[in-house]
């Protein structure tokens, strides 16, 4: 694991034994950010004042204090040596909050003792704040990062990015670090946009985002839109999260016949403890009463995730929680992974590191119960009349590969004319990964 390019911490403790912990926790916690400490203020990047309130004029003295840093900020600055960033934690935080940024400007955050683990996330939003770029440690296109692809119409399908950014801080995740705030596109240029693929012939448009459903002004009233625009017939959109699924949104599957019955909702555990430190903003529960009002407005949704094993502190039972959910809410399509330490982001430095071993075992164990409820959802498709957009040639000739609403893909017989057309289609045979009809032979294997 690389660790970020090292970065200067200078924290001074004032008071009791407590602060000196707390320091010390602080120090941990920003360890993986790539912190390390230095002995004096001068050229620091990040100065914590861990203050105490015990002892009379003890906010004086600390007023005092960051005047000195004022003036080391203004320094390193003109020196072109980066910012410093100053915090103020301990109990003069805690105490006299905000009215500290009012007095002293140069403070770029206040933090108090219940919650110094999300020093990380304060961070980056002060950097944000002040305009600091973006962590550069990272490898680019991280895995778990990037978006798929924009392209241009080249076919019957495309994505079109309407939001980028999260502003979410899930523990594991280096996308707010890497990505920056959520900022979502203007309506108007997505419309122009999705206007223009239609003209060339694009059906179907994944609207694409990491947080897609904080779509600044509505994911809901943008899909009403979008669905309006002649040619274009069917809307996905990718990634969502719990928190801003909207009743406007919810509603929209309802009322929207081109927003189709998929819905990537990633839940990442079903432990309510590991949601906590994973800092995911919801409880198993919340997500299966969501799942409810969403499948009240669209029964035969069909329910895809992200998950991770293995996350630090996950016990077996933890793990369990998550097969539980899973079989409480019923997937049609899933990806899982093994929890992977990002250098940099707060759970890389967690206790409780999973072992390998356990980690595969897990990530079985959910695989298999996965493929099984996929399985069982394209079977019952078996019968069923879909309407299928087809998209391209198939592997064999005289094959054609579509879409079912469901995003399953639909093999048949027939010739390459059907391609950019939506036709109803029997379903004869299904497999893991893709229903056909009269190609049972031909399967991609599942
Ligand atoms: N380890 C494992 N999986 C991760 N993801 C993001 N970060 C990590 C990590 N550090 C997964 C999450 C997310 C998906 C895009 O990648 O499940 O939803
Ligand atoms: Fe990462 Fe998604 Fe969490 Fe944002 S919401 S921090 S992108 S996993």
């Amino acid at each position: 694991m690389t660790q970020p390019a090292p970065k200067r911490l200078y924290i001074k403790t004032y008071g009791c034994q407590m602060n000196v912990y707390d320091s010390e926790r602080m120090a941990d916690v920003l360890r993986p950010l790539g912190y390390g400490m230095t002995d004096h203020p001068e050229g620091a990047d990040l100065v914590v004042l861990n203050t105490c309130h015990i002892r009379e004029k003890a906010a004086e003295k600390v007023f005092s204090e960051l005047g000195k840093l004022k003036v080391m900020k203004q320094e390193k600055a003109a020196a072109g040596d980066g910012v410093m960033t100053i915090a103020v934690a301990g109990c003069v935080a805690q105490a006299q909050g905000q009215e500290i940024r009012a007095r002293q400007p140069a403070v770029d955050l206040v933090v108090g003792p219940q919650a110094y683990h999300q020093l990380p996330e304060l961070i980056a939003r002060s950097h944000r704040a002040s305009g600091v770029a973006l962590a550069a440690d990272f490898t680019p296109e991280d895995k778990f990062d990037a978006l798929p692809k924009d392209r241009t119409a080249s076919g019957v399908t495309a994505f079109l990015t309407v939001q980028e950014g999260c502003d979410k801080f899930c523990t594991f995740c280096v996308v707010p670090y890497t990505r920056g705030g959520e900022f979502s596109r203007p309506a108007a240029d997505i419309l122009t946009e999705a206007r223009s693929l239609a003209s060339q012939g694009v059906r179907e448009v994944t609207l694409l985002g990491q947080n897609v459903n904080a779509f600044t002004g509505g994911l809901g009233n943008l899909v009403r839109r979008l669905a309006e625009i002649p040619g274009l017939d069917r809307i996905r959109y990718t990634t969502s999260h719990p928190r801003d699924m909207d009743d406007d949104l919810i509603a929209a599957h309802a009322e929207v016949p081109a927003l189709m019955p998929y819905l990537h909702l990633p839940v990442q555990s079903g432990s309510d403890r590991i949601l906590k430190a994973m800092n995911r903003g919801h409880t198993a529960a919340h997500y299966l009463s969501l799942l409810e009002r969403i499948r009240a407005a669209r029964p035969d949704l069909a329910l895809s995730g992200d998950f991770i094993v293995g996350f630090p502190g996950e016990t077996d039972k933890d793990f369990e929680a998550t097969l539980d959910l899973v079989r409480a809410a019923t997937f049609a399509s899933a990806f899982s992974f093994k929890y992977s330490r990002r250098p940099g982001t707060p759970a890389s430095a967690m206790p409780g590191q999973v072992a390998e071993e356990a980690k595969d075992e897990r990530l079985a164990a959910l695989n298999a119960l996965l493929d099984e409820q996929q399985r069982a959802f394209n079977a019952a498709q078996v019968g069923r009349t879909l309407d299928v957009l087809f998209e391209k040639p198939g592997r064999y000739p005289d094959q054609v590969v579509g879409r079912s609403p469901y995003l399953q893909a639909v093999h048949v017989s027939g010739t390459a004319d059907l391609i950019g057309r939506i036709v109803p289609v029997t379903i004869q045979s299904a497999a893991k990964m893709s229903l056909a009809r009269n190609f049972e032979n031909q399967l991609e294997p599942a």
